[in-house]
């Protein structure tokens, strides 16, 4: 097997066949997923809350998430790997961007994800320019989480949505070869989805997103307590954890998940 490229999620959503992501830390989940048929990884800096056990992903580091990026890649061999950049390492200037960019590169990530709108297009351009591809990632942001005053649902109101959807065209426009949209109205998420080339990566957004994403511990159920509307729990009647991670990659490719129950 060889390792899936952007080419290759590019071609995913030309003939509709959805794109599978899970966030995961280690090398025995990557081993896992990649053997569910997980499509990508994502290095999340959720790695803060889920692996650090911090209430935010504000503490992480480039290092912290090189460490995780490292142990991902060993431990997988097909699925495309994606990791975050962390608070504070790109959001200075575009220079400060590829070169915290670097050592995730060499850590095995096939490209970084940031996120912000239309004031990060010109970090996005600088990057990709540079040869490091960029996945985008707008609606809630979680790096920005003071600002927004929670983690809540974006894009509500029409001038929300139209702010919403001008960070997508922008972040589109200046190279990015993927776009997560978080927690945002299904028909924000699908027509978003409709006007880009890109393949979407929807957490809380629409089923008409080219592909879907969720934390690997949040939808296992590993730890007690409420999630978020856009978590389902592919744990529930599954046998094994490789079992319950084929279920996702199943509901993913046949469009059953995300249900409306899961989107705003
Ligand atoms: O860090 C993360 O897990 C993420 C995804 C949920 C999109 O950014
Ligand atoms: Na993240």
């Amino acid at each position: 097997t060889r390792r899936l490229t952007l080419a290759d999620l590019a071609k995913m959503k030309a003939s509709g066949e959805k794109i599978a992501m899970l966030t995961c830390y280690d090398a025995s989940f990557a081993r896992c997923c990649d053997a569910a048929g997980v499509d990508s990884l994502l290095i999340g800096d959720s790695l803060g809350m889920v692996v650090q056990g911090h209430d935010s992903t504000l503490p992480v580091t480039t290092e912290h998430m090189a460490y995780h990026t490292a142990a991902v890649a060993r431990g997988s061999q097909r699925p495309l790997i994606v990791t975050d950049m962390s608070f504070g390492s790109y959001q200075e200037s575009p220079a400060q961007a590829l070169r915290n960019a670097v050592p995730l590169m060499a850590a095995g990530a096939q490209m970084v994800k940031l996120e912000g709108g239309r004031e990060m297009a010109p970090t996005v351009q600088f990057l990709t320019a540079r040869g490091v591809p960029v996945c985008g990632h707008i609606g809630l942001t979680p790096q920005s989480v003071h600002q927004l005053g929670g983690y809540r649902v974006q894009g509500r109101d029409e001038a929300a949505a139209a702010r919403v959807l001008d960070d997508a065209q922008a972040i589109a426009a200046a190279g990015a070869s993927l776009l997560v949209l978080e927690a945002i109205p299904a028909p924000l998420a699908e027509r978003i989805s409709a006007t880009l080339t890109i393949p979407t990566i929807g957490i809380g957004a629409s089923p008409a997103c080219a592909g879907q994403v969720l934390v690997l511990q949040d939808m296992l159920d590993v730890a007690p307590g409420k999630k978020a509307r856009f978590v389902r729990n592919f744990m529930a009647g599954q046998p094994s954890i490789g079992a319950a991670v084929a279920a996702y990659v199943q509901a993913v490719k046949d469009g059953s998940f995300p249900a409306p129950e899961h989107c705003y």
